[in-house]
């Protein structure tokens, strides 16, 4: 068999490769599977273009990367046996976007290794999806910082998928969706160090006062989405994007909130934040 030859493009300095050669409607040879997850581990999100995957292709390319996670209460397609497959949807009558930084499901205990997004209905304009890199963003903090923040540890809760529960599920996230991390996690297969708080979940630093960590949290948002560590995406329909969810966060740009937008995401279970 032919070796895998990539093509690499890197976005920025900081994180994110657009990477040619990679056919993921074919059957993925292990060549391939090696070739991704270092290419991940390198640039932390990867972009493809032009994959028309069914839902089955879709789970394939994620179960390179572990066991597929199913969300507690995001809607999936799992009426039609896809329950791993989360539907993210805005159309005119119901604006649906990720508009704050954050990294997935940080409120479980062991929050989703990556995951992989497949544009379905893409606008001609707008939606655009922006990633930021965490441990570009803590290493160019002073070393005093660096050593305060990775003595700390921050609540995390999942409260804002309460309005999108039905009853069953709230009182799941009522038991389960808080938990703590370090504020400072080091990623398990490159030992990076990288910023492990987000504005979605993150509710306070265990043992501060509530308007001590406030005021930090302020300064470390702010700090986390300079521009310098970020970069962006234009989507496309069957455009593709996979993200290592432990050393990253993202958003969505919210300049079209009105458009039609489906984008469907297959997410790869984690393990415990140190
Ligand atoms: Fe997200």
């Amino acid at each position: 068999m032919k070796p895998i030859e990539l093509h690499v493009e890197k976005l920025t300095a900081t994180l994110g490769a657009e990477i040619q050669g990679a056919d993921f409607t074919a059957p993925m040879g292990p060549d391939l599977e090696k070739a991704i997850r270092e290419a991940l581990l390198e640039h932390q999100v990867l972009f493809f273009r032009d994959q028309d995957l069914s839902p089955e292709q879709h789970k394939t390319v994620g179960r390179c990367f572990g066991e597929l996670h199913v969300h507690p209460v995001l809607p999936s397609r799992k009426d039609e046996g896809h329950p791993e497959i989360v539907v993210l949807e805005s159309s005119p009558k119901a604006p649906f976007v990720a508009e704050v930084w954050h990294s997935d499901v940080t409120f479980e205990r062991k929050p989703p290794r990556g995951s992989v997004l497949r544009g379905v209905i893409i606008p001609d304009q707008g939606g655009d999806t922006v990633f930021a890199s965490m441990t570009a963003a803590y290493e160019a903090l002073s070393d005093s910082m660096q050593r305060f923040l990775s003595s700390l540890e921050a609540e995390h809760d999942g409260g804002v998928f309460r309005q999108l529960a039905d009853d069953a599920q709230r009182a799941e996230l009522a038991k389960d969706q808080t938990t703590t991390h370090p504020a400072i996690r080091t990623h398990p297969e490159t030992s990076r160090k990288g910023i492990y708080v987000n504005s979605a979940f993150t509710k306070r630093f265990v043992g501060m006062k509530q308007s001590e960590s406030d005021a930090l949290l302020r300064f470390l948002y702010a700090h986390l989405s300079s521009i310098e560590f970020t970069c962006r995406f234009r989507w496309r329909t069957n455009s593709m994007a996979i993200w290592d969810n432990r050393c990253t966060q993202h958003r969505v740009v919210s300049d079209d909130v009105r458009a039609h937008r489906r984008v469907e995401r297959v997410t790869i279970v984690g393990d415990e934040p140190f």
